[in-house]
């Protein structure tokens, strides 16, 4: 019915338990496609990219904005902390960022109300969120007393919920320098790929953080899986060739929560140094863990991921040894299958497989020049998952990537 289009698009989606590198991968793939599209999270998220050698952090805008002459689009399934938009806007306008006709803000896509921060409260501790209303601005969205952006040219419509002045102020002022941003990007989309152009979706968070398939309720409110495209962008099933799964050489972990494969304490210290483990958005230190094969074949499995990109293999350097989880014990089982509840997570201890350690992979652009022991690691890590590895990043700059 939709006649011919381009269904050759492709998606990147974090594997683990957010912060794998989108942001640096999706800065490095930009640059094939036409446009790179939000659909789920909203400021919860930092997706780090170093730009002109300074390292910047994304919530909202997609990653591909440095790359002039593509499209950014935030589609109707993010949430919208306006007050975050624009200073985030602002930030990068200062760097010389291009930001005016190549971003476009889906006119369905959900306001975060000032109200939500005081809702957010409770959860902040109890789940260790960012902070960032997340939770609220979902619930109220299906609860049904949500406001879409598309409602902010309405001063009519907005009357009607008795949002603080200050707040409206702020809404006429975005409406006044960036409405034009605003529009219908499902049909957008469609003219898109009506037009043989391509584009690739990014995720935010994880699959282990997805509000279904994570380890709830220490999740997020969100499905960053492949199923979030569809219902937070609006294209049809069909038009996504390519999923490109996303996960560290190790696996980490902000805000609470089970998480079997954690390293003891100086082993993570290291970790967190050599690998700047701090979040992207609230500075707060990464719990840090052993790769964990278990997740990982569950995660790749849901998002039906047909290659991955490994990062940060290069923080890993300089072990003597380095251990990957492939099956949990559980009550005194093995059990191969990462299991849904929370309780018999808190209990699962791994089973690990250990390998020896490398030295240098900082910075390496070559495959045939990795270390065999890290190539060894690699290779087990495909076999299990049965997905090949696409992409080695060796380092947080653009050009630390090998394709294989
Ligand atoms: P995202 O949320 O998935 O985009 O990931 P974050 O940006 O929150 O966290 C990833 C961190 O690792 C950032 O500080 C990146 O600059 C950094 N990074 C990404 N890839 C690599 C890599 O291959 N090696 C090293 N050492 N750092 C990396
Ligand atoms: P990116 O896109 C890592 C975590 C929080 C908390 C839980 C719920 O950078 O990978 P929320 O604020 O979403 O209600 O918090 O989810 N979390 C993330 N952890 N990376 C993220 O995003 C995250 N976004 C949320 O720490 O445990
Ligand atoms: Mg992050």
């Amino acid at each position: 019915m939709a006649g011919k289009i381009n269904k050759m698009n492709s998606a990147l989606i974090g594997l683990q338990w957010g912060d794998e590198g989108k942001g640096k991968l999706v800065d490095n793939l930009a640059g094939s496609f036409d446009a790179v599209c939000r659909y789920q999270g909203g400021a919860n998220a930092g997706h780090t990219v170093i730009y002109k050698g300074e390292k910047l952090s994304l919530h909202l805008i997609p990653s591909g904005i440095f790359h002039q002459n593509k499209l950014s689009i935030i589609g109707n399934g993010v949430v919208i902390d306006i007050v975050q938009l624009i200073k985030e806007i602002e930030e990068l306008k200062q760097r010389g960022i291009k930001i005016n006709d190549n971003l476009k803000i889906s006119k369905r896509s959900h306001l975060i109300l000032p109200s939500y921060f005081e809702e957010e409260k409770e959860m902040k501790d109890k789940i260790g969120t960012t902070a960032r209303a997340i939770g609220p601005a979902y619930s109220n969205k299906i609860l049904r007393k949500g406001i879409r952006m598309g409602d902010i040219n309405s001063p009519d419509y907005l009357s009607k919920f008795n949002l603080p002045p200050e707040y409206l102020k702020t809404l006429e002022s975005f409406r006044r320098n960036y409405g034009h941003m605003i529009t219908d990007t499902v049909e957008l989309l469609r003219k898109m790929l009506k037009d043989n152009k391509k584009i690739i979706f990014e995720g935010a968070q994880g699959v282990l953080l997805d509000i279904d398939f994570g380890t709830y309720p220490y999740v997020t409110s969100s499905n960053p899986t492949p199923g979030g495209i569809l219902t937070g962008s609006g294209i049809p099933p069909n038009t996504i060739s390519t999923i490109i799964g996303v996960t560290k050489a190790y696996t980490t972990r902000v805000g609470r929560g089970p998480f079997p494969t954690r390293m003891e304490k100086e082993t993570e210290e290291l970790i967190r140094n050599t690998g700047d483990e701090f979040g992207a958005t609230t500075g707060r230190p990464r719990n840090c863990g052993w790769l964990d094969l278990v997740a990982l074949k569950f995660s790749s499995w849901i998002s039906g991921v047909t290659e991955i990109a490994l990062t940060k293999i290069d923080a890993l350097d300089k072990l003597p040894e380095v251990k990957i989880a492939t099956a949990y014990e559980i009550d005194g089982e093995k059990q191969e299958y990462f299991p849904s509840e929370v309780w018999k997570l808190e209990k699962a201890n791994p089973i690990y497989k250990s390998f020896p350690g490398w030295n240098n992979t900082k910075s390496v652009k070559e495959y045939n020049n990795l270390p065999e022991e890290a190539k060894a690691y690699m290779k087990f890590i495909e076999d299990f998952l049965e997905v090949n590895i696409r992409y080695i990043s060796t380092g947080r700059e653009r050009g630390d990537l090998i394709r294989v």
